[in-house]
Formats: structure tokens, sequence, C-alpha cells
């Protein structure tokens, strides 16, 4: 009988702590999904913690949660962070193959990633992933794999991500406390793709966007493999802000109006329709416009889509993913998004429900966890032949890793 073994992951968002457990058998690559938690997200700040206890405690409040759902419990997790402290950078290696008949082996393929991160990278910056993008023998440029091929030179373009070492203690210090152990952090950036794109889609091109509360997480993929990442620091709770500010009322109150009547289509609105404040508010009771609830809304996220087309625009990819636009995260959920990511971006776009998983829990059919699922299966996916900590002692045992990991990106 095929073992079983449980796995979880843990989303730590900047409005909510998801959590997803699921069980591996080891003979599939399917993870199937037995329970989900969830809890508000209270001691956090654009990802980092600005509150140990009220995180600790949400943390927990997260994982019981689940728990109760699973009826099994939860020793250790794949963390996924966010924030505006991650980053990238693009970064090339070159060597020389080793071998005497020049053949590239897998000790050539981690000698040149290794070459890749000769990088000055700041002391406080941790380097989360490192993405072998392509490989270039010799003149031959866009090769996957090169292991086994024949050649002289032997050259990297990698995606680098990294985020900022302390805000990334202090989350993991946070989760420890929590009581589970940390089998592998990872950018939520990579994330939700895992969960949402099917293989054709990575082959052919696409961008999926997940508009989280702190930010909106961007991640582009061409041929099969990761092209680019990027956190765009504008998210839902800009969006909720704005609505305060323009409206003049609290932020409780503004992402009351945001969740019950906001849209981003203000031409479906009638220019006399109001809001009574006090039918969802005891503090703000006046009357507003819906028209200009509709418009404050629609500019924000007519911005978080632009911002994007900067980015697709940066690596020249700018309304030329065949594949097109996929949205995640809760800010995904507002009407008309759709249809405004389509116009802005110049691209087909859809919501992006999670799917590269089994199980009957109806909770997770939601693009709001399309991170959290993501990261259990990349995490699964890759257990045991990466690690995070790449920095001083940890980074050959991170390079050693290198072979297999690349294998498991292949299309
Ligand atoms: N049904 C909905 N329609 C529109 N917006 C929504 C809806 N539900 C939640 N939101 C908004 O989505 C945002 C939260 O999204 P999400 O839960 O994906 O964020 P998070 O993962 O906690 O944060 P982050 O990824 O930025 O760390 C909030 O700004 C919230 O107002
Ligand atoms: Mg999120």
């Amino acid at each position: 009988m095929a073992r079983h073994k449980v796995v979880a992951s843990l989303d730590i968002g900047n409005s909510k702590i998801r959590t997803v457990v699921g069980l591996k058998d080891e003979n599939s690559p399917v993870i199937n999904i037995i329970g989900v938690g969830i809890a508000p997200s209270t001691g956090l700040r654009k990802g980092a913690v600005i509150d140990v206890e009220e995180t600790i405690n949400s943390i927990s409040a997260s994982l019981e949660d689940a728990e109760r759902m699973a009826g099994e419990q939860i020793n250790h997790v794949f963390l996924g962070i966010g924030g505006n402290h991650i980053d990238y950078l693009n970064s090339r290696g070159v060597i020389a193959v080793a071998n005497g008949e020049n053949e590239i082996t897998e000790n050539d393929v981690d000698r040149v990633l290794e070459a890749a991160q000769a990088v000055t990278i700041p002391s406080n910056r941790r380097i989360l992933r490192i993405i072998p993008k392509t490989f270039t023998v010799d003149e031959q440029k866009g090769i996957k794999y090169p292991v086994g091929m024949t050649g002289i030179r032997l050259e990297v373009e990698t995606h680098i991500i990294t985020g900022f070492e302390p805000t990334i203690k202090n989350l993991e210090k946070c989760v420890l406390q929590a009581g589970v152990d940390i089998d592998d952090i990872i950018p939520t950036c990579l994330a939700p793709a895992e969960a949402v794109l099917s293989k054709r889609q990575k082959e052919l091109g696409v961008v999926v966007i997940d508009i989280g509360c702190g930010g909106t997480y961007v991640s582009i993929f061409e041929d099969g493999s990761t092209l680019h990442t990027v956190v765009v620091p504008v998210g839902g709770e800009n969006v909720t802000n704005d609505v305060a500010i323009g409206l003049r009322t609290s932020i409780d109150t503004a992402e009351k109006i945001k969740m019950e009547y906001g849209s981003t289509i203000p031409e479906e609105v009638n220019d006399r329709e109001t809001i009574d404040l006090s039918l969802i508010s005891k503090t703000d009771t006046h009357v507003v416009s819906k028209k200009q609830t509709v418009e404050i809304i629609e500019a924000r996220y007519h911005e978080i889509f632009l911002l994007v087309k900067d980015e697709l625009s940066k690596i020249h990819r700018d309304g030329m993913l065949p594949a097109g636009a996929i949205l995640t995260g809760a800010g995904s959920k507002m009407p008309g998004v759709i249809d405004l990511a389509r116009e802005t971006l110049n691209l087909p776009a859809q919501i992006g429900f999670p799917q590269n998983y089994d199980g009957v829990v109806d909770k997770i059919d939601d693009p709001a966890y399309a991170t959290a699922i993501g990261l259990l299966i990349w995490g699964s996916r890759f257990e045991g032949r990466f690690h995070a900590g790449l920095r001083g002692g940890g980074l050959k045992k991170g390079i050693g890793n290198f072979k297999n990991w690349i294998k498991n990106l292949l299309p």
C-alpha cells in the first residue's frame, strides 16, 4: 500500500494567513488536499512583522483551523513570504567546461550557477531562489538543460530572488514559535502559477497577477520556464485607502464599502445612485456617491495593471503573451477586473482557479487560495532538493542540489 505523508503550506499574507494541509502519496505527484485554515493577519505591515505576539497568534489560529478540518497535526510547513522587501536581479555566469572530452556534466552546471551568484548582494539580503532561465553552450543559445552536451564554454542566465534578511528572520521566528518547523521558504510570487497554470500555458507564454493586500505579485512564463518575477508595491490595501480618503471615511468603513458596493465599471452606475453609510457603519453616517466610489476603485486597479504592463515592457513582452493574464489573489474578485485587465494589458484575461490538486475541500475553489496551494505544490516537488538559506556556509549545500531541482523545472 502506498504511504502517505502529511504536507502543509503557510501563506503569510498582509491581510490573511492561510494554511493548506495535504497528503502526499510517494507514487503520485498530485497532492490530496484534506484541510485549510484561515485567520486574519494582524501583526504584519507590507510583509514585515510589526507585532510579534499578534503574528504568532494569527499563525497559530490559521494552523489550528486547518488541523481541525484535516484531523491531522501539522509539524512542518512550506513557508511563503511576500511583501515589498522581495526583490530580484538578473545575473549571468560563465565557465569553461572542465571535462577533457568537453562533455558537460552536472558538476559544470553547479559551477556555472555558482558563478552566476558572484554578483554583489548586500549582506542584509538573503537569496531565496536562483532560477536558471536559459543556458548557452558555445554559440548555441536557448538550452534548457545542458548536461550531456558537448562544448567548451557554458553560460547561464539566472533570475535571482532575494529578501530582506531581518524581515525573513522575524517571520521565521514567529513561525517557529507558533510550533511548526520550516521545510523551506518560498517567495510567494512564484507560488500561484504552480496551482493555476497548465504546462501548455507556461509553454505559450503567460503572466500570473496575484492581487493581494499589500502588493501585486507578478510572474511571467515562456517556453515552459520562469522568465521574470516582480512585486508591484500596490494592492487591495491601496484601493481601500483611496476609498477612505476620497469618501472621508474610516479604513474599516472603506473596506466594507469596497466589498459591498465595489466594482471597476463606473459606466454601469447611475450618477444619482448613493450609498447610505449608516447602513454599514456606526461611526460614518453620511451619504456618498456610488459612482464616485466606483471611479476611485477603478482608477487604482487601472494603475495596478499599468504597473504590470510596465514590467512586461521592460522584458519586451507587452501585449505579447499568447496565453494572456491569469488573475489570482482575493483582490482579483472585484467585479469588472477581468475586462479592465484585458483592456489595459491588451491580453486575454481570466481568473485563475486552483486546479493542480486532488481533494474535495470546497473552500479552496477560490483564486485567493492559489498562493497557499501553489506553495504546497512547489514545496513538495522540490522537497529535499533545494534549500533556501544560500548564504555563507549554506551556499555549497544549496548548489549541490541544483541538478535535481533544474530537472524539475523543465517542461
Ligand atoms: N471579494 C472581494 N472582492 C474584492 N476585493 C477583495 C475581495 N475579498 C478580498 N478582497 C481584497 O483583497 C485583498 C486581500 O487579498 P489576499 O487575501 O489575496 O491578500 P494577502 O494574501 O493576505 O496579502 P498579500 O498577498 O499582499 O500579502 C484585500 O485588500 C481585500 O480588500
Ligand atoms: Mg497573498
